[in-house]
């Protein structure tokens, strides 16, 4: 593992090890935890090289914050990176970073600063933290020009600040995907913060109380609340008992606007911040008012969208055919006669066509695909089609666009997806994540009868064998959409069961661990 201090050292290092890898990037203030190390490790699977800055920032401490105090146990920062496998860490100083140009004392009054919307930082934090997301924005925003990621992590904890930090990636045209974390806890519930370890062992005892509270609320909200005072009112009433406990606010906000709200309509962010004596702690949750999202990943020729299909009937959602996007896409580039190579074109393409997919049983596949309004169902079978839609599919640009369209026709669940990234990466909350695989010989088996039922030239099982580890090897390490199993996705081996055995496991499951929580 490399340390910088220095842009210089930095930016060279990056020029030297990026090549065409990805690289994630993981920013924070030091004293690491199991939420930060969360982060990395999410950034390790997604990305080839991680960077991690490690730099206090004075820009989001008002004078009368603990900027002094915050804790830098630097050493155990290091090795931390370095025993979860981080390729580099940058750990600047304020001067080195912001220049001679920077002081505590006029907070930075001399430097260009990123002003996120005032709607999104009036609100939770900001109202006792005036200029802290100033701060935070203007801070992020050059790590990210410096370190140029692909992707950079932030934890769901600070949800405010991951809520401007998106609009700021997207109304700046940031070239980079804000990815964000599942909070994580304690086993007494409190959720991990550096700030945890200036508690007294009492207050510490007490703390686990905000995400008790939470969850008080979860609960009234599943048995069909939605008002905003009535939630509120369940995290009061879950705080009753705490003693040592000064609440500064209860909110209940959209999640990407931070909008107040009045009603849950589809998603809302019920968050806390309180202090216990001088030490402040936030905490959150997402109330999800949306149809539960079933994401089926896995290795090609385990059966997946037999499975898939399947399982959205048997279960009475709607299947998200993605392939059919990529070929519907594919259809209208051969239409306006594109060259295949003209990736730009193609991108522009992918972003200006509306793709829509109908749960219509009667077109006998499924459902219906309409391009722009026009019905091409049948039209994205055709010979062409078909010999042309994997070059199209693998595109970054497009995988991109096509991205954005599922998760919108994805955003109020009720869907079952299947593919390589559903779970890890298109639908990363979904509800039940399903890894369907099969032992290299069992698929080398079925692809063999499939060959001969097909009437197709037969292959030795050798020969398949060694095709299908050859695939497996290229689809879990291609830059774009690489196959990856989620941490909390359900490993179904599927050697020696048949697709009906397949279908009730994954329904069962769902009965078990979805229609039970909602
Ligand atoms: O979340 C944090 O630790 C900080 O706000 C961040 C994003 C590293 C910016 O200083």
């Amino acid at each position: 593992m490399r340390l910088f201090t220095t842009a210089a050292g930095l930016r060279c290092y990056l020029e030297r090890h990026r090549r065409a890898a990805d690289v994630g990037f993981v920013p924070t203030m030091g004293a690491l935890h199991p939420g930060h190390l969360s982060l990395i490790e999410r950034a390790k699977c997604e990305n080839a090289l991680v960077v991690v800055s490690i730099f206090v920032n004075p820009l989001q401490f008002s004078p009368t914050e603990d900027f002094q105090q915050y804790p830098r146990p630097l050493e155990q920062d290091l090795r931390l990176c370095e025993q979860a496998g981080v390729d580099a860490v940058f750990a600047p100083t304020p001067v080195e970073l912001y220049g001679n140009r920077w002081s505590m004392s006029n907070s930075g009054t001399q430097l260009t600063q990123v002003v996120p919307p005032t709607p999104m930082t009036s609100v939770l934090c900001g109202r006792s933290r005036p200029g802290h997301f100033q701060g935070v924005a203007t801070v992020v925003t050059k790590l990210l020009n410096l370190v140029q990621p692909e992707r950079a992590y932030f934890g769901q904890k600070d949800a405010q600040q991951l809520a401007i930090l998106r609009r700021l990636a997207a109304d700046l045209n940031l070239p980079v995907t804000i990815v964000g974390c599942p909070i994580v806890r304690e086993e007494s519930g409190l959720a991990y913060s550096s700030r945890n370890q200036y508690l007294t062992p009492s207050q510490k005892a007490q703390a686990p109380i905000l995400y008790g509270a939470l969850q008080q609320a979860e609960t009234v909200f599943q048995a069909g609340e939605r008002d905003r005072v009535s939630l509120i009112s369940a995290v009061k009433s879950g705080l009753a008992l705490a003693q040592d406990i000064q609440v500064e606010y209860i909110e209940l906000v959209h999640p990407t606007t931070l909008a107040p709200l009045e009603q849950v309509e589809d998603s809302g962010l019920l968050a806390i911040a309180a202090r216990f004596g001088s030490t402040r702690l936030i905490d959150n949750i997402v109330l999800q008012n949306r149809k539960p999202i079933v994401a089926i990943d896995g290795p090609a020729g385990v059966g997946k969208s037999t499975v898939t299909r399947q399982v959205a009937k048997v279960l009475g959602l709607m299947y998200l055919d993605t392939g059919a996007m990529y070929r519907a896409l594919t259809w209208r580039v051969l239409q306006e006669d594109i060259h295949l190579d003209d990736e730009p074109k193609i991108a522009e393409l992918a972003s200006l066509s509306q793709i829509y997919l109908t749960t219509d049983e009667s077109s006998g596949s499924g459902g219906r695909v309409l391009l722009d309004g026009e019905d091409v169902t049948k039209a994205i079978r055709s010979q062409n089609v078909t010999a042309n839609v994997s070059v199209i599919a693998a595109l970054p640009a497009v995988r991109s666009e096509l991205v954005k369209q599922q998760q919108r026709l994805g955003c109020k669940g009720g869907i079952v997806a299947e593919g390589r990234d559903i779970g890890t990466h298109v639908f990363p909350d979904a509800e039940l994540k399903i890894f369907l695989t099969a032992s290299v010989q069992e698929r080398a088996r079925r692809r063999q009868q499939d060959l001969k039922e097909q009437e197709l030239p037969e292959m030795s099982l050798e020969e398949l064998e060694r095709d299908i580890q050859q695939r497996d090897f290229r689809d879990s390490t291609r830059a774009v959409a690489p196959l990856r199993k989620a941490s909390d996705a359900i490993e179904i081996t599927t050697d020696g069961l048949s697709i009906d055995q397949v279908i009730e496991r994954i329904v069962t499951l769902y009965h078990q661990r979805v229609s039970a929580s909602v």
